[in-house]
């Protein structure tokens, strides 16, 4: 394997395309270069398709991925032989399409399984032989080797409850865990005027206040899932092309907060996930947001 320099230069340019996370980098980087697989597990938006995405770009290997859901058959993820093909030829190995695992196998890469406890329990059971035999026997095709850097990734959101199967103690077994939480402020401030270029004085004060009003829908109590991220860098990209079309120059326009207002109803009221018993609507949960952010707090009112 790489020298002890090697893998801390490899991880530090890794980690320079990255906002924060070191730790989480450190931790999944030292798991993989083990020759190990390893379940992340944390809301969406927490930085783990980018880390995966710099991790393999570094490598020079591949990342494939699949979607866990109960349509997931065995079959999807080995693959299947053409059926016209296989009219014409009869089954062989040429006439046999790789699904995403032996995509994997095949070609060295990781291969990341997101929502995986939404897998049906059969398909499960064929990930779980093939990442412990590194290699998988199917039928009239033969058997596939995994190239030395194949993995599985594993994802999971701690919050969803809905259609998800309870990982049995022999699947948890076989796999490492890295929890994945949200970043601080100041961390999703950057990653937010990163992914949205936003600058100016406008720019800059929609950066704090989209992502303020976007992590207070994690704090409120209706709320069972509050937005990721993802909210925040949309909020500030709509409230940028509001601004022009409502001839709005800066912060200071009396108008401003209103126009914050609207690009948060565009940009959250999809994705907050309400409390069951919650008696209350989305839109409802967001003027409070507002409301607290904006006029009951003066300090964060008070642009600049
Ligand atoms: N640490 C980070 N550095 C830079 N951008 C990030 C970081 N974390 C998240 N992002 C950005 O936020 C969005 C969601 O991140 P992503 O990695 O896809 O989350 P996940 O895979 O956990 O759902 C993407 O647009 C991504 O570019
Ligand atoms: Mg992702």
């Amino acid at each position: 394997m790489q020298s002890d320099d090697d893998i801390g230069a490899s991880r530090d340019r890794v980690a320079a395309q990255l906002v924060g996370r070191e730790r989480e980098l450190e931790l999944t980087f030292a798991a993989v270069a083990a020759g190990r697989d390893i379940v992340l597990e944390g809301p969406p938006g927490t930085s783990k398709t980018t880390m995966l995405r710099a991790i393999t770009a570094e490598w020079g290997i591949p990342l494939l991925f699949v979607e866990g859901n109960a349509d997931l058959t065995p079959s999807k993820l080995v693959g299947h032989h053409n059926p016209a093909r296989v009219l014409r030829e009869d089954y062989n190995a040429d006439n046999f399409v790789d699904g995403p695992l032996v995509a994997a196998m095949r070609q060295g890469g990781f291969l990341y399984i997101e929502e995986f406890n939404r897998a049906p329990e059969d398909t499960l059971n064929t990930l779980l032989t093939a990442m412990a035999d590194r290699s998988i026997a199917i039928p009239r095709v033969g058997t596939v080797e995994a190239l030395p850097t194949f993995r599985v990734i594993a994802s999971m959101n701690p919050y969803d409850n809905v259609g998800t199967t309870r990982l049995s103690t022999s699947v948890l077994d076989r796999l490492n865990r890295l929890a994945v939480d949200y970043q601080d402020g100041p961390a999703e401030e950057r990653i937010a005027a990163l992914r949205t270029g936003a600058s100016g004085e406008l720019g800059d004060r929609l950066v704090i206040d989209a992502v303020a009003v976007t992590r207070a829908t994690r704090a409120h109590p209706d709320v069972r899932q509050g937005s990721s991220v993802r909210g925040a860098i949309d909020c500030v990209l709509i409230a940028e092309q509001l601004a022009p079309l409502r001839r709005l120059a800066d912060p200071f326009d009396d108008r401003y907060r209103e126009l914050v207002y609207d690009a948060m109803v565009v940009s959250l009221s999809g994705r907050i996930q309400l409390d069951e018993a919650a008696e209350t609507s989305p839109e409802r949960v967001l003027r409070e947001i507002w409301e607290d952010h904006f006029i009951l707090l003066p300090a964060a009112a008070a642009p600049g």
